[in-house]
């Protein structure tokens, strides 16, 4: 079965045509970054408005890439939700059309789910049961997945992302958008165990997160470098994004650890944003190899938003014989464990 996938959900274009038989045949993306760089942020209007004007372009050339005809789409999977409404709609409208028009079945496919089977794009894939840690801007959840579909939350943040919680604190630390990447890049340059962060709610029993009592304290600790200027030394600012990063990772490391212990099993997924941080994947690289798990991530481009992902989910599911009706599916909040499961 051949899919084209598209995502819409936020503020990456994706497009990316799979083929059960010989995997991954096309992808391409266009990022809305320098767009919405200039107000620090997503708009979600001018999202909707980009995603508009480069979807059709992006599957032009995704097919033209694939080499493959139109004729040879057996189904068209898009992003349903969670995400930006706006934006869900435009990559909804589009795929729900083509695939009325082409005499083929759509399905709208969970942009988590989607993040969580990327890993199954690579040639080491993980089996199931597995646990996976989903770390987006939107999501931070530790997940036991028992097949496609089957999905019991083990946990998960009770505020912010630790997706969000990077943004945050990079823009604090006068860093542009999106700011996960650049606070990264800051990180590698700053003193470790400068500034000694809390591992939030580490120190009782249970599975979920909470990012935002660090984000207030990086916050204190930046109010109390400030100089009699007003201004912060460069180094400041890198020994906090270090301590910050650190901060997240080993509460990251220390949730897995429990989840994998409390749960018997030895493999971890780790999908979403956040799972592109190289220290992140090393720290859960070094742990596994210690502990005898084994890690399954993405490639650095699939842990960020990407059509491939959701070429591939869609396509599980329309193996599966599942599919929608004529209406454009669009969700803004959809929680992962209510799912169908995929027989
Ligand atoms: O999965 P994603 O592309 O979009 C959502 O579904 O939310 O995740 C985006 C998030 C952003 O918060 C971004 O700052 C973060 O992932 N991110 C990173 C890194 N690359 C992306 N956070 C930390 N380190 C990175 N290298
Ligand atoms: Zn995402």
């Amino acid at each position: 079965m051949r899919v084209l996938g598209i995502e819409t959900s936020c503020d990456e274009t994706g497009v990316a045509v799979f083929d059960s038989d010989r995997g991954l045949l096309a992808h391409c993306l266009h990022s809305q970054v320098a767009m919405h760089a200039e107000y620090g942020g997503v708009v979600p209007e001018l999202a909707s408005r980009d995603h508009i004007r480069k979807a059709l372009p992006l599957i032009r050339r995704v097919l033209q890439e694939a080499a493959r005809p139109v004729e040879s789409i057996d189904g068209v999977a898009y992003t349903a939700g969670p995400g930006l409404l706006g934006a869900l709609l435009v990559g909804g409208c589009v795929a729900r059309s083509l695939a009325f028009a082409w005499g083929v079945p759509a399905v709208g496919v969970h942009h988590m789910e989607a993040h969580l089977l990327a890993p199954m794009l690579e040639p080491e894939r993980p089996v199931f049961p597995f646990v996976a840690l989903l770390v987006s801007g939107g999501h931070t959840q530790l997940v036991l997945v028992e097949g496609i579909g089957a999905y019991r939350i083990l946990g998960e943040s009770l505020d912010d992302a630790a997706g969000e919680a990077f943004d945050k604190v990079a823009k604090m630390l006068g860093l542009g958008y999106p700011g996960g990447p650049q606070l990264a890049a800051l990180a590698a340059d700053g003193a470790p165990g400068r500034f000694a962060f809390p591992r939030p709610m580490t120190n009782r029993p249970g599975l979920d997160f909470s990012f935002s009592g660090l984000k207030t304290a990086a916050a204190n600790a930046l109010r109390g470098l400030q100089q009699a200027d007003g201004g912060i030394a460069p180094q400041c600012k890198a020994d906090i994004a270090r301590g910050f990063q650190q901060a997240v990772i080993d509460t990251l490391v220390i949730k897995c650890r429990r989840a994998l212990e409390s749960t018997g099993l030895t493999q971890l997924v780790l999908a979403g944003g956040v799972s592109a941080n190289r220290e992140l994947r090393e720290r859960l690289r070094d742990e596994a190899q210690a502990r005898g798990w084994q890690v399954f991530y993405p490639r650095a481009e699939f842990c960020t938003d990407n059509g491939a992902m959701v070429a591939f989910a869609g396509c599980q599911r329309l193996l599966a014989g599942q599919h929608d009706d004529l209406a454009v599916r669009a969700q803004a909040r959809w929680p992962i464990d209510t799912l169908e499961p995929v027989a």
